[in-house]
């Protein structure tokens, strides 16, 4: 493969309306469980392609942050590793996808991830000439997940994704892409993650068969370095491959 651009196209295209856009637009998901490495990647790929990164759980995070009407409910689920429920996230979700940027393409990261969101996204994109095109599942074992989520750091602006050991920023608490703060997440201790795991096997696994069973869903192994990922995940998405 070439080496991988990495910055965005220098000029974005003109904002498309639903009716004016062919589909031939980068609409993917990456999938895989807590600590896989969806939101290290979603941003970069992003990037690279050109389109949003919108990740269910940074507009929850945002909501919770600023004390929206659902914030305190929100903070509840999340605190607790449950998932929020779906017609409050699928309502959350949509009104993202269809913001201008959103209707220029997606990766989408964290979502969907119970078989009521993927349906209603499937409802969504079609009610709008839309489809899925990609669904990338991030494959990594179980013993390195917990591992990965007990050194993480966010960035409380951009939501760049860190760690203490596998991925550290250059100054130690501060953001290398915005300078931002870092943070540690309040489900990022031992007990919620196991919580989290256990809720991702019980939900979320079988969205992965919904979309294996469709033949748009392309295994990546996500237990290697970070650039070696990013690549694997360049060379999965549909259109830049063929
Ligand atoms: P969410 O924020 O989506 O969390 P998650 O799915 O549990 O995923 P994580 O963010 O924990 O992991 P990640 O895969 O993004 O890993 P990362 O790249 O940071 O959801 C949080 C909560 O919100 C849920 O529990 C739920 O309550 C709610 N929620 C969200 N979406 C929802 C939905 N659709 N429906 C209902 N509820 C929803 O990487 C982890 C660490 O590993 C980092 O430190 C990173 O630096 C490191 N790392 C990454 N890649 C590598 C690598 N290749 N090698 C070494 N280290 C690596």
């Amino acid at each position: 493969m070439d080496a991988i651009r990495l910055s965005a196209p220098a000029s974005a295209p003109a904002a498309p309306t639903i009716a004016s856009v062919r589909d031939d637009r980068v609409q993917v998901v990456l999938m895989g469980p807590p600590g896989a490495g969806k939101g290290t990647q979603a941003g970069t790929v992003a990037d690279l392609v050109g389109v949003v990164h919108v990740a269910s759980g940074d507009l929850f995070r945002e909501s919770v942050k600023n004390g929206n009407e659902y914030g305190l409910q929100i903070k509840e689920y999340m605190d607790s590793g449950k998932l929020v429920p779906d017609d409050l996230t699928v309502k959350m979700v949509v009104a993202r996808l269809d913001e201008p940027d959103g209707l220029a393409g997606f990766i989408l990261d964290g979502f969907p991830r119970s078989l009521g969101q993927a349906r209603a996204l499937d409802e969504m994109l079609e009610r709008e000439g839309r489809r899925l095109e990609r669904v990338i599942n991030i494959d990594v074992p179980e013993e390195t997940l917990l591992a990965r989520l007990s050194g993480r750091w966010l960035c409380s602006e951009c939501h760049a994704s860190y760690h203490t050991v596998y991925n550290p920023p250059r100054v130690a608490g501060v953001c290398d892409r915005c300078g931002g703060a870092l943070y540690q997440r309040e489900d990022d201790t031992l007990e919620t993650a196991r919580d989290r795991l256990a809720v991702y096997r019980k939900e979320t696994v079988p969205v992965l068969d919904y979309y294996r069973d469709r033949g748009i869903l392309v295994d990546v192994d996500g237990d290697q370095p970070i650039d070696e990922v990013t690549r694997a995940l360049y060379d999965a998405l549909p259109l830049l491959s063929a």
